[in-house]
C-alpha cells in the first residue's frame, strides 16, 4: 500500500511514519509545508526506498491532486496545532485546518481514495474536574479556542463529504500525546527543556487543569488499526486512561531530572483555558481490538525525558525563539 501522510514532519505525523516503516511494508509519501512546527530531521534515518518527502502546502490543490492520485490512502495529520498560537493569530488555523482539509477532501472525492482524518478531543470542549463523565463518540461538539473550533469544522467537513459524496473516510479524535519529536512550545517538552537549560518550568494558572496523556506510538498503532479495520463513516476516540493534572506532571518532570518537586513558577493563565479532557476509548478497544502498550506514564515520561537529553541538537534551534514568544505573553 502507498500511504500519503500529510504533516508527516510534525510531532505525531513523524511518529506515525516511523511506526508505519517499522511495522508494515507500506510506502510512505509525506506532504509537509515545513512550517515552524515541521522538522525534516524528525524523519532522518528512515530508508529512502520506503519514504518520499515532498515539501508543499495542503492548500495547493494541483499538488494535492497529483499526490492523492498516486496514493492508495491518505492519513491527514497536517494542521496548525497549538492553542496559544491560535489565540495570537487565528488566520493560519482557518487556512490550514479548514481550507487544507477541504482541498484534500475534494482530491480524495475525485480519485475515490480512502481517507483518515486525524482530530482531537478538544472538539468536545471541556469537563468539570469532578465530572464522572468522559468524552465519547456521541458527545456534543463544543470547542473553546480558535484551534479547536477549526478542528471541529474540519471534522464536520469530513462527515459531510462521507454522507453527501460517498467519500471513504474515518475520523479519530485523540487526547494529548507525549513522546519524542514534540515541539518545545508544547507543555511537556517545554518543561523538560527548561529544566535541562537550568530554567524553571512554567505552569499556567493554578495547574489544576487535567489532560489525558497517551504516548504518540500508541496513537500511531490506533490509527493503523482504524485504517485497516475501521468502518467507513465512523468516528473513533483514542485515549489511554492517562488523566493527570498539570501540576503533577511538572512535579514528575522535576523529580525525574533530580530537581526539587516545587522548583517551578506559576505564570499568566491561558485565556479560555479548558479545564479537563478525558476520553472513553471503549468503542475502539471493543470493536477493533486496539489497546495501548504504554500504560505506565511515569516510565513513558522517563523515556521522553531521556530522548530530550539525548537530542539537544534537534530541539535547541527552536528553544530561544519559543521562549521569547512566551515571555512576550507573560508566560
Ligand atoms: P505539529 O504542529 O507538531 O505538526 C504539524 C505538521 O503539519 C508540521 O510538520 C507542519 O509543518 C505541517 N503543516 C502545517 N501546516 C501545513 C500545511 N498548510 N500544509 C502542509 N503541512 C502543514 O502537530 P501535532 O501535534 O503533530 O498534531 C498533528 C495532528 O494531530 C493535528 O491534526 C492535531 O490537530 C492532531 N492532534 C494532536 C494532538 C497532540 O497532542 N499534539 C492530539 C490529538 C490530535
Ligand atoms: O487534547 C489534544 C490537544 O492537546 C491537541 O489537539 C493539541 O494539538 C495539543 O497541542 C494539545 O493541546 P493542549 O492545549 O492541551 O496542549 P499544551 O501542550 O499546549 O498544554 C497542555 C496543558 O499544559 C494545558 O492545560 C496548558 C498547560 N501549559 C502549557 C504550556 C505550554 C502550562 O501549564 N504551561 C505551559 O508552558
Amino acid at each position: 500500500m502507498h500511504l500519503l501522510v500529510t504533516g508527516g514532519a510534525g510531532f505525531i505525523g513523524s511518529n506515525f511514519v516511523h511506526h508505519v516503516i517499522a511495522h508494515t511494508d507500506h510506502h510512505v509519501t509525506v506532504l509537509d509545508k515545513l512550517t515552524y512546527a515541521g522538522n525534516r530531521a524528525s524523519l532522518e534515518g528512515l530508508p529512502d526506498a520506503r519514504l518520499t518527502f515532498v515539501q508543499g502546502d495542503i492548500c495547493d490543490a494541483a499538488l494535492v491532486d497529483e499526490l492523492v492520485a498516486a496514493a492508495d490512502a491518505v492519513v491527514h495529520y497536517a494542521a496548525e496545532s497549538h492553542n496559544d498560537n491560535s489565540l495570537d493569530d487565528p488566520r493560519p488555523f482557518v487556512d490550514t485546518n479548514i481550507m487544507g482539509t477541504f482541498t484534500l477532501l475534494e482530491a480524495v472525492r475525485r480519485h475515490g481514495t480512502r481517507f483518515h482524518h486525524i482530530s482531537t478531543d478538544e472538539v468536545y470542549g471541556d469537563l468539570e474536574l469532578d465530572d464522572p463523565a468522559r468524552f465519547t463518540e456521541t458527545t456534543q461538539y463544543n470547542p473553546s479556542s480558535p484551534y479547536s473550533s477549526t478542528k471541529a469544522g474540519s471534522d464536520l467537513l469530513v462527515r459531510a463529504w462521507v454522507r453527501s459524496f460517498g467519500v471513504r473516510a474515518t475520523i479519530s479524535n485523540c487526547s494529548n500525546n507525549y513522546g519524542p519529536y514534540q515541539h518545545v512550545e508544547k507543555f511537556i517538552p517545554r518543561q523538560i527543556t527548561n529544566v535541562l537549560r537550568g530554567e524553571r518550568p512554567k505552569l499556567y494558572g493554578s495547574g489544576e487543569n487535567v489532560r489525558d496523556w497517551i504516548h504518540a506510538d500508541d496513537h500511531s498503532a490506533a490509527v493503523l488499526t482504524i485504517l485497516d479495520r475501521g468502518t467507513i463513516g465512523e468516528t473513533y476516540l483514542i485515549g489511554a486512561d492517562g488523566e493527570k493534572n498539570n501540576k503533577d506532571v511538572v512535579e514528575l518532570i522535576l523529580t525525574t531530572l533530580g530537581q526539587p518537586a516545587d522548583a517551578y513558577d506559576h505564570v499568566t493563565d491561558r485565556p479560555g483555558h479548558d479545564l479537563r479532557y478525558a476520553i472513553d476509548s471503549s468503542k475502539l478497544r471493543r470493536e477493533l481490538g486496539w489497546a495501548p502498550r504504554f500504560s505506565d506514564f511515569t516510565a513513558g515520561l522517563a523515556d521522553t525525558v531521556q530522548w530530550y537529553r539525548d537530542n539537544e541538537a534537534w530541539w535547541a534551534p527552536q528553544k530561544d525563539a519559543t521562549e521569547a514568544r512566551y515571555r512576550a505573553q507573560g508566560q
